[in-house]
């Protein structure tokens, strides 16, 4: 694969993933409502997904990455709202899933699992982009922005932890 080519799908991915981003992110600072899961339990004791997955979270997620699918639909003047929608529901879902395996292995809400904390919404994204937009990237852009991602999102709760919006920093 030619340099242009990766250089064209790490930007397709940027464009597309980037609502999921926001989507993934915005429950930090705006949530509420009952949890998931409604505090009820799976058959090992534990929560399904514990206090940290929210409705509140997940509704503002999915606006918030919406709005950015449509401030991105201006500029690349092409409508990409269902993209941003498919991409934010991927990522709340993926991070979901995440909750629910590290609730799982008995770690606690907060606890860090590496990788799995900062990858989660991100492959949930792909997956979904790819089931119901049929959107197809290079595996190498994928993996390339999956190090970005990772990178971004430790700055990121390092910095919303600084600000005490979280309270661990990963
Ligand atoms: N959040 C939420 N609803 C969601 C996702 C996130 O309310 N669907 C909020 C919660 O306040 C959560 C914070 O965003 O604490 C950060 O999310 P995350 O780091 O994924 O949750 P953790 O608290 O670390 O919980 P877990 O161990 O389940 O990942
Ligand atoms: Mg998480």
């Amino acid at each position: 694969m030619d340099l242009v080519n990766f250089g064209y799908n790490l930007l397709s991915i940027f464009v597309f993933i980037l609502p999921a981003m926001v989507a993934n992110g915005t429950p930090v600072i705006i949530h509420g409502l009952p949890p998931i899961d409604m505090g009820k339990k799976w058959r090992d004791g534990r929560r399904i997904f514990g206090d940290g997955k929210t409705w509140g979270g997940f509704l503002s997620g999915i606006i918030a990455g919406l709005i950015i699918g449509g401030i991105e639909s201006l500029i690349v003047w092409h409508n990409i709202l269902f993209d941003s929608l498919i991409a934010s529901i991927g990522a709340l879902l993926g991070d979901l899933t995440a909750s629910f395996i590290k609730r799982r292995i008995g770690l606690e809400r907060g606890a860090p699992a590496p990788l799995l904390d900062q990858l989660d919404f991100y492959v949930g994204a792909l997956i979904f982009l790819y089931l119901f937009a049929g959107k197809v990237f290079n595996l190498y852009a994928e993996l390339a922005f999956a190090v970005i991602i990772y990178a971004l999102h430790r700055l990121t709760n390092y910095t919303a932890y600084k600000l005490k919006l979280k309270s661990v920093p990963w």
